[in-house]
C-alpha cells in the first residue's frame, strides 16, 4: 500500500523522510524499489524532461501525463504532484479543479508554491479531501522571475517572513512543507516551530526530510549543477560512452552478432531457398 499523508506526518521527529522526483514509469519503478517515501512529480520535469529554461511554461496536461506514468510505476511510495504555474493562482475553484485533475491522474497529494498568500487556497483543497504539501523559500515558479536563483532567509526580516509562511501553511492544513534554498539556521527554526514535516532541498541537515531531483543524483542533467545536489552517479558520461560504442559497433558490423539475432530452422530455410530458385 502506498504511504498516506497521515503516515508521512507521523514520521516527524521519528524517522527522516526521503523524497525524490520522478516523471516517468521506469524511473518511478526504480526509485520506488530504492525505498523512498515520496515520489514527487515535480514541475522541474519541464526542464529536465522537456528542455524548458524554467518551470513557468509547464502545463496541467504535461503534469497529468507525468503523474499518470509515475503512479503506474510506484508500489509503496506516496505520489505528490506539483501544481504548475497559474494552475491555482487565479481562483480557489481553479485550484480545486486542477488539484482534482492531478488526483484523477494518480497523485495522492498536490504541492503548491507559496505561503500566506495561498493560505485560503490550500485550505480549500485540503477541505475537499486532497492532501497538500507547501513549498516556500526559493519558489522556482516566481522567485526566478523576481530575483533569479538566490539563497533565501539570509536576514532577520526575510527569515521572519518565511517563518510566517510556514505557520500559515500549517494552519491551512498542509501535511508537509518543502523548504528550498533556505539558510540552514532558519530551516532548523522552522522545523522546530511547526508540527508538520519540513522537506529540505538545499536547506541543510535539520529538516525532517530531504528532496532532490532524480536527474541530479544520477548525474543526468548537465545544464544546471546546484551546489546542494549530491551526484551519486555520473550517468550522462556513461550514456554517451554506451551510445558511442553502439554506433561504432553498427558501423563496423560488430552488432548485431548471432547472440542478438533470430534464426529459422535449417530445413525450413532449405525449403524456402528451393521454392525461390
Ligand atoms: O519541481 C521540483 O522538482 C520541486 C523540487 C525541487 C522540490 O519542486
Amino acid at each position: 500500500m502506498p504511504k498516506s499523508a497521515r503516515e508521512i506526518l507521523s514520521m516527524k521527529g521519528t524517522k527522516k523522510i526521503s523524497v525524490i522526483t520522478a516523471y516517468d514509469f521506469t524511473t518511478a519503478q526504480l526509485c520506488d524499489k530504492g525505498g523512498v517515501d515520496i515520489l514527487l512529480v515535480g514541475d522541474s520535469g519541464g526542464m529536465v524532461m522537456l528542455g524548458y529554461e524554467n518551470t513557468i511554461p509547464v502545463t496541467m496536461e504535461q503534469m497529468c501525463f507525468f503523474t499518470q506514468a509515475v503512479s503506474r510505476g510506484r508500489q509503496n511510495a506516496m505520489v505528490v504532484a506539483d501544481m504548475p504555474f497559474m494552475s491555482y493562482q487565479a481562483s480557489k475553484s481553479q485550484a480545486i479543479e486542477n488539484a482534482g485533475r492531478l488526483v484523477k491522474a494518480g497523485a495522492d497529494a498536490v504541492k503548491l508554491e507559496g505561503g500566506v498568500e495561498i493560505k485560503d487556497t490550500v485550505k480549500s483543497i485540503v477541505e475537499i479531501g486532497i492532501p497538500v504539501m507547501g513549498h516556500i523559500g526559493f519558489q522556482p515558479q516566481t522567485t526566478t522571475l523576481q530575483e533569479g536563483y538566490k539563497v533565501q532567509a539570509k536576514t532577520k526580516d526575510t527569515a521572519l517572513v518565511l517563518i510566517q509562511n510556514a505557520k500559515a501553511l500549517e494552519e491551512a492544513g498542509a501535511f508537509g512543507i518543502v523548504l528550498e534554498m533556505v539558510t540552514r539556521e532558519v530551516s532548523k527554526i522552522i522545523t522546530e516551530s511547526v508540527a508538520i514535516p519540513t522537506i529540505g532541498i538545499g536547506s541543510g541537515p535539520d529538516c525532517d526530510g530531504q528532496v532532490l531531483v532524480v536527474h541530479d543524483i544520477l548525474g543526468l542533467y548537465e545544464k544546471i549543477k546546484p551546489k546542494f545536489a549530491k551526484r551519486y552517479l555520473e550517468l550522462s558520461a556513461d550514456i554517451v560512452k554506451a551510445v558511442t560504442a553502439y554506433r561504432n559497433d553498427v558501423i563496423s558490423g560488430k552488432f548485431p552478432s548471432q547472440e542478438h539475432s533470430f534464426s529459422m530452422e535449417k530445413t525450413e530455410l532449405e525449403r524456402l531457398k528451393k521454392e525461390i530458385a
